[in-house]
Formats: C-alpha cells, sequence, structure tokens
C-alpha cells in the first residue's frame, strides 16, 4: 500500500492506493488561501497538517487494516510558494503562493539580470519563489534575517513527515533558483536572490527516497513497518506522472484553478522567450514542457459568481455540442497572464457585447476565450520544438462536453478522457512512492489510465474557431495599448 497527498491550492487530498497502484480509498480537506491585501495570496502551513490528520483520522477508521500496510509516501504539492523556516524548524510566516503577484518588481529585477533565464530555462514570474524572497528581504527585515530555510509547499509536507528538509527536481525547478538543465542548484542564481544552498532543502529526485514516516505519525495512523517518503512533485509534474505524462508526444491539457498544456519531453529544450514553462520532470533524465494560464476555471467560477448560477448550470445551458464560435469574445486575463504574456498586469475584458447577448452567450464566451488561451500555449509550445498529442483531459472543468470539443476544435487535435476517477496529481504522487519504495520501474508504473472516449475535434467548424482564435489572438495588443 502507498499514499498518495496532493497538497492543492484550495484543499488536500490523501489516496491510498494498492500494490498495482489502484485506488482504495480517497478523503479530501478543504482550506482557503487568504488575501490580506490586493494580488497577496497565502496559507498558514498548519493548514495543511490539521487537514491531513483530519484525512488520515478518516481514511484510518474506514480503512485502518490497509493503512498499516503503507510502505512509501509521496507528496505533490502546490508549485512555487515560500514557506519560511527559522533554523528550530518553526514557520515564520504565512506561506506565499504561486498566484501572490506582490513580487511583480522583484521578478522583473530577476528576470531582467543577464544569464538568469539561461541558467533556470524560464522566465522569473512574479508567482516564482525567488522574488518573494527579495520582497521579504524588503518589506519583513527581521523575518529575512531569520530564514534558515525555504520549502516549497510539498517540501515542508515532506519536513513534516520526516523531520528532514528535502524536495524534488520539479518543484525546485520552479524557485528559479535550480539550473534546471543540470539538475541542481545554481549558485549564481541563489546569490542574485539573496539566497545561499545552506538555505535550500536537499535535492533528490521524485522518485528517490529523502526519508523515512516519523515513528509519531506513523503511531498515530497505526503503520507498524518502516515507510520511505519519496521527493514527490510539483502538482502539475505529479499529475502528468499520475495519466502517464512522461516522454515526447505525452500530454495532458487541465482545466483547473489555472489551465495548462503539457507535453513530456525527453530532452532539455528550455525557450524562455516564450514563456514556456521548461521544468525538470519527476523522474530522472526527463523534463516537461507546459504553458500555464491563470484563469480556467476560475474565469468560469468567476461568472458564477456574477450570474448567481453554479457552474454546472451555466454549463448545462449550452448543450454538450458545439455550433460555432460566439461574436462576443471574452478574454480571461483575470488574474493576469503568464503563457505567451509574461503580463501581470492586464486584465480580461468582454469584447463585442451586444443588447441580444445573455448569459448563455457569456458563458460560451468564456469557455472559448479559455480555449483560446490554451491554443495560445499550444503555439508557445510548439516554438519549442515539441510536437503536442496523446493529449488526456483532465481537471474539474474537463466535465464539461461543451468545453473539451471547443478546446478539441481549436487546438485540432482529440482529447483523450480518461476512464476511472480522475485522481491526477494524488494518483501521481503516489506512483512516486511506488517506484521509491522498488514497486516496479518508472516505465512499468507511471503508465498512461485506460480511455473512456475521445472528444474529436468538429472538423467542419475548424476554419470558423481558427478564425475566431486569430480575431482573439489580436486583441491582446489592443487591450493592452489601452492601458
Ligand atoms: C504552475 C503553477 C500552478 C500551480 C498551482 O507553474 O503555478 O499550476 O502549481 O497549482
Amino acid at each position: 500500500m502507498y499514499l498518495g497527498l496532493d497538497l492543492g491550492t484550495s484543499g488536500l487530498r490523501v489516496l491510498l492506493v494498492d500494490a498495482s497502484g489502484t485506488p482504495v480509498v480517497s478523503e479530501a480537506e478543504s482550506y482557503e488561501a487568504k488575501h490580506p491585501k490586493a494580488g497577496w495570496s497565502e496559507q498558514d502551513p498548519a493548514e495543511w497538517t490539521k487537514a491531513l490528520d483530519l484525512a488520515m483520522a478518516r481514511i484510518k477508521a474506514s480503512h485502518g487494516a490497509q493503512l498499516a500496510q503503507v510502505k512509501g509516501i509521496g507528496v505533490s504539492g502546490h508549485m512555487h510558494g515560500a514557506t519560511l523556516l527559522d533554523a528550530g524548524g518553526t514557520v515564520l510566516r504565512p506561506c506565499i503562493l504561486w498566484n501572490d503577484t506582490r513580487s511583480f518588481e522583484e521578478a522583473a529585477l530577476l528576470d531582467d539580470t543577464p544569464g538568469v533565464r539561461d541558467l533556470s530555462g524560464n522566465i522569473v514570474f512574479p508567482g516564482f519563489t525567488a522574488p518573494k524572497l527579495l520582497w521579504v528581504q524588503k518589506h519583513e527585515p527581521e523575518i529575512f534575517a531569520k530564514v534558515a530555510k525555504v520549502l516549497l509547499p510539498a517540501a515542508y509536507m515532506n519536513f513534516h513527515l520526516t523531520g528532514e528538509t528535502f524536495a524534488d527536481m520539479s518543484d525546485s525547478a520552479g524557485t528559479a533558483w535550480l539550473d534546471a538543465g543540470r539538475r541542481a542548484w545554481s549558485d549564481d542564481l541563489l546569490q542574485g536572490g539573496a539566497m545561499t544552498e545552506a538555505q535550500m532543502p536537499r535535492l533528490v529526485e521524485g522518485c528517490e527516497v529523502g526519508g523515512t514516516l516519523k515513528k509519531a505519525l506513523a503511531e498515530a495512523w497505526g503503520i507498524k513497518g518502516e515507510v520511505i517518503v519519496v521527493g514527490g512533485a510539483g502538482d502539475n509534474a505529479a499529475a502528468a506522472c499520475g495519466v502517464g505524462a512522461m516522454k515526447d508526444g505525452q500530454g495532458f491539457v487541465s482545466l483547473g484553478t489555472s489551465g495548462v498544456l503539457l507535453t513530456g519531453r525527453d530532452g532539455y529544450a528550455p525557450l524562455p522567450a516564450s514563456a514556456v514553462h521548461t521544468f525538470c520532470h519527476a523522474v530522472p533524465g526527463q523534463w516537461y514542457q507546459m504553458g500555464v494560464i491563470l484563469a480556467a476555471t476560475d474565469s468560469l467560477n468567476w461568472l458564477s459568481r456574477v450570474t448567481g448560477s453554479k457552474p454546472a448550470e451555466l454549463s448545462k445551458e449550452l448543450g454538450s455540442s458545439i455550433q460555432g464560435p460566439e461574436r462576443l469574445r471574452f478574454l480571461p486575463y483575470l488574474s493576469g497572464e503568464r503563457t505567451p504574456h509574461n503580463d501581470s498586469h492586464i486584465r480580461g475584458a468582454f469584447l463585442n457585447l451586444s443588447v441580444e447577448h445573455d448569459r448563455k452567450a457569456m458563458t460560451q464566451a468564456v469557455m472559448e476565450g479559455v480555449s483560446f488561451a490554451l491554443r495560445d500555449c499550444a503555439e508557445a509550445i510548439g516554438q519549442t520544438g515539441a510536437t503536442l498529442g496523446g493529449l488526456l483531459a483532465i481537471g474539474g472543468g474537463a466535465a464539461s462536453r461543451f468545453w473539451l470539443e471547443t478546446i478539441a476544435t481549436v487546438l485540432n487535435l482529440p482529447l483523450d478522457l480518461p476512464e476511472a476517477g480522475d485522481f491526477g496529481a494524488a494518483l501521481g504522487a503516489a506512483r512516486l512512492a511506488m517506484v521509491g519504495a522498488g514497486g516496479g520501474s518508472v516505465e512499468e508504473i507511471m503508465t498512461r489510465p485506460s480511455v473512456a472516449g475521445t472528444v474529436e475535434p468538429k472538423t467542419a467548424l475548424v476554419a470558423a474557431y481558427e478564425d475566431a482564435y486569430q480575431a482573439y489572438k489580436a486583441s491582446y495588443p489592443a487591450l493592452k495599448s489601452l492601458g
């Protein structure tokens, strides 16, 4: 038995799988991000461990006998967050999350520093970890002076589980302190970010053992034998492990709060100028590339709040099959945008709004806008030399057939739907633990799920959506010029 923990932005999921990697039971606990000021997004790590205690207590109550047999744990975490510890291992301030944009000035400063993009393989986005520490240095110097370790959320959970500080390559690549090609901390990047290697966790591969579960936790959960904890992964790499997107030509499109178009890569082919993210994968010798848009289901959730109708109701009004693009156009930059614009100041818009437009038209425009933004990601990924294919559709938004058909037609690529339960990152994390505990090789364990069906592009409408995409693409510079 193995445990996969998915430390997400809105909650923690714990998944217990058996020796074949088949899910046995899953429990989830929600928590929230706090936004004490505009652009800030924080979480108290105590919320994560409280959620873990509650979820584990329920698993112990319902599946105690299976839980007792756990041999390994893997943790997936939302990426880029800065959890600051003092020399005694005490958390110094709430974790500053991936969607916190307060450090945009520090990010621009680092990003403009010669050599930084070459070493890290990426633009230094405001959500990344390095600029956050420069912000703390400037605005909270008394805290900065006490920082003994900086841990990503998954690495903090590893620390909670084992008492040791270690982090995997895939998550560490999102700090802007890692030389993503060499898979090692970069002295130059650390120095530029006012950090030292001593403040970093030990690096391990995601499927490599980093430590063992503390006795007290094992006892509380009724586990007798030794339990290894592997490096784990950033959530996107973990989700990729969960659906077998490891190599060139294996990928997924994820419709979560943020939207992700990801492909595995056999080599390291960074192209920072495209705003494509190039990160180490969670297994040795592999990388992945992805385009990230900041508001995917978040855009639909916004419309849901404004209209007072649940996202599922909005989606239902559209039916399940597309008929052609809406003239009403939505630009989904509600929180700025990463790929391809790297623009934290841009904001969203509806264009061509007419008196006949109703809620249904707005929902369609929102889904199309997000689909066009994902097409922007596909174009950017294409510039790196990657070929997109073998795409699985995952995440909450994938429940809408209309949305998936829109994306398939806009990308002109088929999308496969995984069959049973979308455990995504939690399953990927459990799979990393299986590899680490010697339960099989990466090739044997990181397999593609059975496919329940395929959403094909609607061939007759590809040209119409292509025209609509070109019009969408022309809207960004126009919107930007308005300031
Ligand atoms: C990736 C990113 C998000 C977070 C949130 O670069 O910022 O996908 O990992 O889940």
